[in-house]
């Protein structure tokens, strides 16, 4: 190793976003940017996988000379090369490997295979949070799961969703109140102001919750199906035959919405804190894209004060909480460190690796 900072650049390519960022000593952003896909698939109201690999593949490069030029580091001053191998859509995955295997050869570097999922439980410590260890509640588009961090490569699996990751019901929730692409951003507008006493339809869902997590006999497994079901039913009417959504004031479309999403926020949080109980760990982190949600940071908040034991609730800001590359070359900072890298047949790998 040199004596200088260790210097990881990350590409990130799982999804729907293309990312590149530097990073310094796992800790320290020199650069992370983003180019978001949405305009592309907003016209078929949800990812096209073949499109995203596509656009993927005409910004990669352009996207990694941005970062190391903002960051001010050439491609001979770098340590690593770190790319996300896993989970993610196959097609848009192999783009950033291919492009990170091409530019660790080209430059004699080391690359280092980083799981998208452990990236985004990485991101609070870019955020500025050091505390181990803690509870992981990552809640995104695609995953939603529960982990007890006892270090940056020490992770546990405590829960995970049975059905639909939290971003998911988001989104299939707005797509059937008509509010955009993409959804969870938009439905969160849509609530933002709906006060709570407007919130309260699906109330007894989450005491069911409460009551019945018995999902897979793990009281910290998610389900938001269920949620999700009954706001399609009450779109509907009924929950009986055939037939199309009714049609809505905007005044009822805000009050489902804003319904879901205090559902929803309810269950994350219940479960998180419920976690935290169960490990008897006093601090959390919250990251994937939903933690942007504002409700979701003002339950958590006002459950953390009320807690018996008080527990520190950390949200990294929203730019880490979406999909970036600064989490994962954070992240690759320890398996540098541990020496431990990957080889030139690293491939892509679409499921979720449970973490032990
Ligand atoms: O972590 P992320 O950028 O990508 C995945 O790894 O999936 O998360 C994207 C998800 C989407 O489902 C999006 O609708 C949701 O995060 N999301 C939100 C908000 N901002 C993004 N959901 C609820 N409220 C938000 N403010
Ligand atoms: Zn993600």
């Amino acid at each position: 190793m040199s004596s200088g900072p260790v210097l990881i650049l990350g590409i990130e390519s799982s999804c729907d976003e293309t990312a590149a960022a530097v990073v310094a000593d796992g800790r320290t952003i020199l650069s992370n940017v983003v180019a978001s896909q949405f305009d592309l698939h907003r016209p078929f109201g949800g990812v096209v996988p073949e499109v995203a690999a596509r656009a993927h593949c005409e910004c990669v490069t352009a996207l990694i000379d941005e970062a190391l030029t903002l960051a001010g580091v050439t491609g001979a001053q770098l340590s690593a090369i770190s790319v996300v191998n896993r989970p993610g859509l196959v097609g848009a995955l192999l783009v950033g490997i291919s492009a990170g295997k091409a530019l660790a050869l080209a430059w004699d570097k080391p690359l280092i295979g980083i799981d998208h999922i452990l990236g985004h439980v990485y991101a609070p410590a870019l955020g500025g949070f050091s505390r181990y260890p803690h509870v992981s509640l990552i809640v995104s588009g695609g995953h939603t799961s529960l982990y007890r961090v006892a270090s940056p490569m020490e992770i546990s699996t405590l829960g995970q969703t049975c059905d639909d990751a939290a971003g998911e019901a988001f989104d299939k929730v707005a797509k059937m109140l008509n509010l955009g692409f993409p959804g969870g951003p938009a439905l969160a507008k849509a609530a933002e102001s709906v006060p709570d006493s407007g919130r309260q339809i699906f109330k007894d869902i989450v005491t069911s919750s409460r009551t019945h997590a018995g999902e897979a006999d793990n009281p910290l497994d998610f389900s938001f199906s269920g949620l999700k079901t009954a706001a399609y039913y009450h779109l509907r009417g009924t929950t009986r035959g055939r037939g199309a959504l009714r049609d809505i004031s905007d005044d009822e479309r805000r009050e489902v919405a804003a319904s879901f999403e205090e559902a929803a926020c309810l269950i994350m949080a219940d479960k998180a804190f419920a976690a935290c109980r169960k490990e008897g760990i006093n601090a959390l982190t919250v990251s994937g894209g939903v933690a942007c949600n504002k409700r979701l940071r003002t339950i958590m908040a006002a459950k953390a004060a009320r807690e018996r034991r008080p527990i520190e609730v950390h949200f990294p800001p929203a730019s880490l909480c979406t999909d970036n590359a600064a989490m994962s070359a954070g992240l690759a900072y320890h398996y540098y460190a541990a020496g431990q890298f990957s080889g030139l047949d690293l491939d892509a790998d679409a499921t979720p690796k449970r973490a032990k």
